[in-house]
């Protein structure tokens, strides 16, 4: 995230009692980095976890614990609920959602939310049981109503030392919630997202493929974005990293990903193609691995399988395709666009050192049928991946 992303908001982080409390610290490092102003507050357990001493350290200001004592910079709940544009509570334990649900406010991480308008996201982190209790779920369900904003907790390895569901999203995740809110783009909220990513892996034999240099981070940072924005998202990828709060999908030839876009489309709503599928694949795959001879051999290619087309439009699916050129970019990507049966085509210009293929960078223009155009200059391949996400919406809001 570059630094200016959150410059000058002013985020205040409630930090509860439990384990995770000290992975907070990440998060206000987080939100610092990218130019926030944080203000910290902690409830009483929590400050038996992490000290306000590590807190003003990295949030740069002093921290409110004593509710009923004004602290250093006067930081009563009322001064601090005015303040902050957007109130965090990480981690949010069961007992403090409860709280936050039913409207007491006896210390001051909850006397602040109930001071305040701005709006709230909540990170649960907790044992498994009593996230998945019914009471729990309750309260987040009444908390959400009130339009709180819940990143949900991963499953993991707990604090009990089993797995389940209950570990505290990630810093980065967190982040990105917070910077969508602040940002008025929370809009993919209960939109079904499907994207691929990375290149196809066309075997020669069981050892040996046949493939390009796509690295999936275009793909990944779409399917990262959309999240962070409120989708429901799956990353049909042959580069599988486990992304938190996402379904991922691994494969490996251009046959099996259109397999498993069947299915992942199956009701979405949008569907990102950013993979990059290989035209052609060996024509036989050798069962077992090739020997080495001093003979050249010759590999013989037949056109694979275009997926796009194969999945064809339909209805209520959003289509979006990327195309990959060396020149005319725009007159391409129309052509592309149009032959492809597309509501939307993102161009990269490859072959430009420092962008596109592997980089962390791009630089792409937006096509859409509605007739939207887009330049988006050289970025990291998350802030493409916002603005590729706004021209998306744009399109779909006005019926393209
Ligand atoms: N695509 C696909 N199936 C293929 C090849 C491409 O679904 N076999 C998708 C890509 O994921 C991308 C779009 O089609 O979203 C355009 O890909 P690109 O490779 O640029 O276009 P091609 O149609 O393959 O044309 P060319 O390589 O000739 O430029």
């Amino acid at each position: 995230m570059s630094e200016s992303r959150l410059q000058g908001r002013r985020v205040a982080i409630g930090i509860s009692g439990g384990i995770a409390a000290y992975k907070a610290i990440e998060v206000i490092r987080g939100l610092t980095d990218a130019g926030a102003e944080v203000r910290v507050m902690l409830t009483p357990e929590a400050m038996r976890f992490v000290t306000p001493l590590t807190l003003e350290a990295v949030s740069y200001h002093p921290v409110a614990a004593d509710w009923l004592a004004a602290q250093g910079a006067g930081e009563t709940h009322i001064g601090l609920a005015e303040w902050a544009e957007l109130i965090a509570i990480v981690p949010a334990t069961a007992n403090t959602m409860a709280k936050l649900a039913l409207g007491l406010a006896d210390e001051i991480v909850s006397g602040t939310v109930l001071a305040s308008r701005a709006p709230l996201v909540l990170a649960p982190a907790m044992n498994d049981v009593m996230y998945t209790q019914q009471q729990t779920q309750d309260h987040l369900a009444a908390l959400r109503g009130r339009h709180a904003v819940v990143v949900e907790p991963a499953i993991g390895r707990l604090a009990s030392g089993k797995s389940g569901v209950g570990r505290l999203a990630s810093a980065e995740r967190i982040v990105a919630v917070i910077e969508a809110v602040l940002s008025g783009r929370r809009n993919l909220d209960g939109l079904r997202v499907v994207v691929s990513a990375g290149g196809t892996r066309e075997a020669v034999d069981p050892v040996r493929y046949v493939g390009n240099y796509s690295s999936g981070k275009m793909g990944r940072a779409l399917a990262e974005v959309a999240a962070a924005r409120g989708a429901d998202v799956t990353l049909v990828t042959t580069v599988p990293s486990n992304p938190e709060g996402i379904a991922e999908m691994p494969v490996g030839s251009a046959a099996e990903m259109l397999t498993a876009l069947e299915k992942a489309c199956t009701g979405a709503d949008v569907l990102v193609m950013a993979a990059a599928v290989a035209d052609y694949a060996p024509d036989q795959v050798a069962a077992s691995k090739l020997k080495r001879t001093d003979q050249p051999i010759d590999l013989h290619l037949r056109p694979n399988v275009d997926i796009l087309k194969a999945l064809g439009p339909r209805r209520g699916l959003f289509r979006v395709g990327f195309a990959a050129e060396t020149d005319e970019l725009r007159a391409q990507a129309q052509q592309k666009l149009e032959s492809k049966h597309l509501d939307l085509i993102v161009a990269n210009q490859v072959g430009v050192d420092g962008q596109g293929l592997g980089s962390d960078f791009n630089a792409v223009t937006v096509v859409s049928a509605s007739g939207l155009v887009v330049d988006i200059p050289r970025l990291p391949k998350w802030e493409v991946a916002g603005r590729i996400w706004d021209a998306i919406d744009t399109t779909r809001n006005r019926g393209a």
